[in-house]
């Protein structure tokens, strides 16, 4: 059932075809070099690109820009401690800001941390701090057509084998992601939660969720796990977010919000290390880096973020979306994920090899054909993994309705038409740090 009317709009055009061309030859092949400006429907990210509720924007009004002591503050630390029930609150410019002042507070040179799977940012902010990212994902986690109802989780196997090898010394840290960005937003359930925080008391880690998508994953464990089929969002969030002894947070996803992020515990020596490293990195800590406005706006999201016709509208629109791709013979990830819906590159344009980049071709056709742009995560983004060749469609939040899911849904399925014609590409110029290339490389057809 839709959730929203429209309060704002704001004018998109799609550029003519020729415009199309040029810009993607200008941007080098590569959808992060385009300017906004031309792009029709934009899937490159759920993160900050979101519209924000009525309330939100009456918040922002009301932002108090106090340097310190701000009441919005104080709406954020009583947003925090009632939907994700945490005492103590750091806030940061966005996520990986919170991730640079937990993982510094919690990580030394040559330990090990544990992750279902770590996102970019959270694997290099491990490694900045000397220590090595380690992903357990579960068994089946990249099997493209499976409908396990939990493929985000993290594998006790596979963790329990890591502390063999290294020893359970190096590893003081354990994560889960909710949902699990980097393996197709697939959710996390409550049950392996509670196994990861037994498995990490049984080697002495900490246990912290990554809570980005939490309400998300949430909507999914009450559809998918039965224990909690009667249970409402705001409790299930609760209870998951209850296992950990931190949390990082980036509000540009379940806070709803187009900036911000923080870290919350109720581990008062945690918190204390968290908030000078934050006084260092982001902000006084009743700021972090963002304006009051912000902050005002990430509290009232949050907790519009558990709000039941939010989450259903969320999953219903994203599996809708889904739906329509499926049904243009477009081959995708399932089940789909919370954020975004997977193209499978490799099924899609079985023609190129690996190394002819399926994924960033099949990406540039989307915008050539339709000015859809999304993102490429396979052999492009991650060199030198075994990852399978997905295109990632991600949904911005109340954003985009069912005529735009239509137009990229046809769009795909007019570029699968002439797939036999599609050439793949090759690189032309990169940056140093191969981690990083697909944001800024250059590439060209074959
Ligand atoms: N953790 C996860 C699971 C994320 O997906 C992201 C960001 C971050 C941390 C970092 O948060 O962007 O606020 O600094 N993901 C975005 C994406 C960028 O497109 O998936 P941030």
């Amino acid at each position: 059932m839709v959730a929203y009317k429209s309060k704002v709009v704001e004018r998109i055009e799609l550029p003519s075809r020729d415009r199309r061309e040029r810009a993607l030859a200008e941007a080098g092949y590569n959808v992060f070099d385009l300017a906004a400006e031309d792009v029709f429907v934009d899937l490159l990210t759920d993160s900050g690109t979101g519209a924000m509720s009525d309330a939100q924007w009456a918040a922002v009004m009301r932002g108090d820009e106090s340097y310190a002591g701000s009441r919005s503050f104080a709406e954020l630390e009583s947003a925090v401690r009632d939907v994700m029930g945490f005492e103590r609150v750091v806030p940061t410019h966005q996520g990986r800001g919170a991730e640079n002042v937990l993982y510094g507070a919690l990580l030394e040179a040559g330990d090990v941390a544990i992750n279902n799977t770590h996102f970019d940012t959270t694997r290099a902010h491990v490694a900045n701090q000397g220590a090595e990212p380690v992903d357990c994902p579960a068994e089946g986690a990249h099997d493209r057509q499976s409908d396990e109802p939990f493929k985000g989780n993290l594998s006790l196997e596979r963790a329990r084998s890591v502390v063999d090898d290294v020893g359970a010394e190096r590893v003081p840290l354990v994560i889960s992601t909710i949902t699990n960005n980097s393996t197709a937003g697939q959710p996390v359930s409550v049950e392996n939660t509670r196994r990861v925080r037994e498995f990490a008391d049984e080697i002495d880690a900490r246990f912290v969720i990554d809570a980005c998508r939490f309400a998300e994953n949430a909507g999914f464990v009450r559809r998918r796990e039965d224990e909690f089929a009667e249970a409402e969002i705001a409790e299930i969030a609760r209870e998951q977010l209850s296992y950990a002894d931190a949390i990082v947070m980036s509000g540009k996803k379940d806070g709803l919000a187009n900036a911000g992020g923080f870290v919350a515990t109720d581990d008062e020596g945690l918190f204390e290390r968290c908030k000078q490293r934050a006084i260092l990195f982001e902000g006084f800590p009743t700021y972090g880096g963002m304006s009051g406005r912000d902050v005002a706006a990430m509290a009232v999201g949050l907790r519009e973020a558990v709000e039941e016709a939010y989450v259903t509208d969320r999953l219903d629109s994203v599996g809708a979306f889904a739906g329509l791709l499926e049904d243009a013979g477009v081959p995708i990830y399932t089940p789909p994920g919370g954020h975004a819906v997977y193209l499978d590159a490799g099924a899609a344009l079985p023609h190129l090899s690996d190394d002819e980049f399926p994924g960033q071709a099949l990406v540039c056709e989307l915008y050539r054909e339709g000015g859809v742009r999304g993102v490429e995560l396979g052999s492009f983004a991650f060199p030198d993994t075994d990852r399978p060749e997905l295109v990632r469609l991600a949904v911005p939040r109340r954003t985009y309705h069912a005529e735009h899911f239509e137009h990229v849904a046809e769009t795909a399925a007019s570029v699968l038409e002439n797939r036999a014609a599609i050439d793949g590409l090759e690189i032309v110029s990169e940056p140093e740090t191969p981690e990083l290339r697909h944001f800024t490389a250059d590439l060209e057809p074959v």
